[in-house]
């Protein structure tokens, strides 16, 4: 479009969709991530510093600053990732009020890229690159051009995996610095997941099984790079005293709060279906992660890895993400924003 006489990039007509009364409280509720974004920005520039002053700087024994080097270097560059696919869908979602949270969410990410690079500097990180399995998952969520994928393998599975991170690692209290930072990171992400449980449900809702199926597909290689994911941190999380199964176990609760609420508003019930892929999962899962109270030996082992594929799945808790709304925090106005309740 040397001339710039070309079909134009300009949405003129975004104003013009029809809107059934749920997408309506659905926008509503999009919107209200952008404004709630901007209300309770915090400024990491001086919460950091603020954070370090009051705890007399960052102590933490040799072997524990190791296991978390590694472990937030993940999320170091998952941060990254997540500022350029906040962007991505900033361009390309296109009714006002989603691209609004998108922007909004975006904003956060190169905040919490910017914080967690100067924190893991004063942990003396050089920064390198990641494993095979979370840049992976990643490179997976960052290249898909299916505006769906993208929101479902970010929003709906990798924060809530971030989320889980952040709140086992404050509740372990390792190092009081991180631990109050968590909750910082915690009320963003928690907003972020919130665009995805009211917007994904708009993009799907004229979509047929096969589709679906499609999705469903794209979630389980996401799932099985993640698994390996937390093979590879295993160690890491033993030494700063997580147990790694239970923080598998909190990941896929999460997971399935916020898949469902998404799947249950186009009518499909999560929860109840019995799909192989689930099965599946469950069955790996008891494998590489076995529950405690397996009995010893091979027959022990594939036993419980049989049961595991054939459970009848839990009845998840839509409550599950309250607690990361829990935590007052300072905002840049210098006020303090008191916890509030987000539920789907
Ligand atoms: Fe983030
Ligand atoms: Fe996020």
């Amino acid at each position: 479009m040397v001339l710039g006489l070309g079909k134009t990039h300009i949405p003129y007509g975004m104003f013009d969709v029809e809107r059934s009364a749920d997408e309506a409280r659905r926008f509503a509720k999009c919107e209200r991530i952008y404004h709630r974004g901007q209300e309770i920005a915090w400024d990491g520039k001086e919460i950091l510093p603020m954070l370090i002053e009051k705890h007399g700087g960052i102590d933490v024994e040799d072997d524990k600053k190791e296991a978390l080097k590694r472990i937030f270097s993940i999320i170091l560059w998952g941060e990254l990732a997540a500022w350029r696919i906040a962007a991505q869908l900033a361009d390309r979602l296109e009714p006002l009020e989603a691209k609004m949270a998108a922007t909004s969410q975006a904003h956060d990410e190169a905040r919490h890229f910017y914080v967690m690079y100067d924190y893991l500097c004063k942990l003396g990180y050089v920064p390198e690159r990641l494993d095979r399995a979370p840049q992976a998952i990643l490179d997976i969520v960052v290249g898909t051009d299916n505006l769906a994928y993208k929101l479902v393998g970010m929003q709906l599975l990798v924060e809530p995996m971030a989320l889980t991170v952040f709140q086992t690692v404050r509740e372990i209290a390792v190092e009081p610095v991180l631990t109050e930072l968590m909750r910082y990171f915690e009320r963003d992400e928690a907003r972020h997941v919130g665009l995805g449980m009211q917007y994904l449900p708009v993009l799907m809702k004229d979509w047929n099984r096969r589709q679906i199926s499609a999705m469903v597909t794209f979630q389980v290689r996401l799932m099985f790079w993640a698994l390996w994911e937390q093979k590879i941190l295993e160690n890491d999380l033993v030494v700063l005293g997580i147990d790694p199964r239970k923080s598998l176990d909190r990941a896929r609760k999460k997971q399935l709060a916020v898949l469902q609420t998404a799947f249950e508003a186009i009518g499909l019930p999560l929860d109840r279906e019995r799909n192989y892929a689930t099965m599946t999962m469950n069955a790996v899962i008891e494998f590489l992660f076995p529950a405690d109270g397996v009995k010893a030996g091979l027959r022990g082992k594939l036993e419980s890895v049989w049961n595991a594929f054939w459970r009848r799945p839990d009845r998840i808790d839509v409550t599950e993400l309250d607690v990361h709304f829990s935590h007052a925090i300072k905002t840049a106005r210098g006020e303090i924003a008191r916890a509030e309740r987000i539920s789907a």
